[in-house]
């Protein structure tokens, strides 16, 4: 047991169920977007390992952009205020693009996300996300693929952090409550 370990109270999601899903995932893209030479968008920072493993189980030609996006105000509360922090680099005008997200929460982010590429003339905007935890949302989103929908907690690992920590723990578990001080 690693030093990060003992910070998780229970180990929600294993490296192998993730491993089963993300290949289901990319299996159903590659269906689904085949013949359309998708844009593959990952949200930086917490989908990064989704991402990368998500992309080499679709089987189509695709290219992949970035952005990086922060809420105004604390960390712990979204406001619903959003900034771009980096753009895509690639126009996206009449293209089929993916967005790739690691966990919907209350869906501030997302949706603004989703409002602001919509304006730039896409062909088909479409949501992947790892993780939905639908008993937060304040916003609808609409999300097409959806890894695992978990309960109200917070969780780490394989991307996802708590003060950009655990980010590299190859499963999703859940924080042990002294760790994050009641958040
Ligand atoms: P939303 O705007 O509330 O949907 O926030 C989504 C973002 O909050 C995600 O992309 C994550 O970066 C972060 N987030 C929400 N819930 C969790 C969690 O349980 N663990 C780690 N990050 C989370
Ligand atoms: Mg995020």
């Amino acid at each position: 047991m690693n030093e990060m370990n003992r910070d998780i109270l229970e180990i929600l999601i294993t490296e192998e169920q993730i491993q089963e899903k993300v290949s289901d995932l990319g299996k159903q893209i590659s269906i689904d977007y085949k013949g359309k030479e998708p844009i593959v968008v990952g949200v930086l920072v917490g989908a990064v390992v989704f991402f990368a493993d998500l992309l080499r189980e679709i089987t189509i030609p695709l290219s992949i952009d970035f952005v990086a996006i922060s809420s105004y105000g604390s960390d712990t509360k979204s406001s619903g205020v959003v900034r771009i922090l980096k753009d895509l680099d690639q126009s996206v005008e009449s293209r089929h693009v993916l967005i790739v997200e690691d966990i919907i929460d209350t869906g501030l982010t997302l949706n603004y996300l989703v409002e602001n590429l919509r304006s730039r003339s896409v062909a088909t905007l479409k949501v992947c996300t790892l993780l939905d935890k639908p008993s937060r949302r304040k916003v609808p989103v609409v999300v097409d693929y959806n890894g695992f929908t978990i309960e109200d907690q917070y969780v780490v690992g394989y991307g996802l952090d708590f003060d950009q920590q655990y980010r590299n723990l190859p499963f999703v578990g859940v924080l042990r409550p002294e760790v994050y001080g009641g958040r």
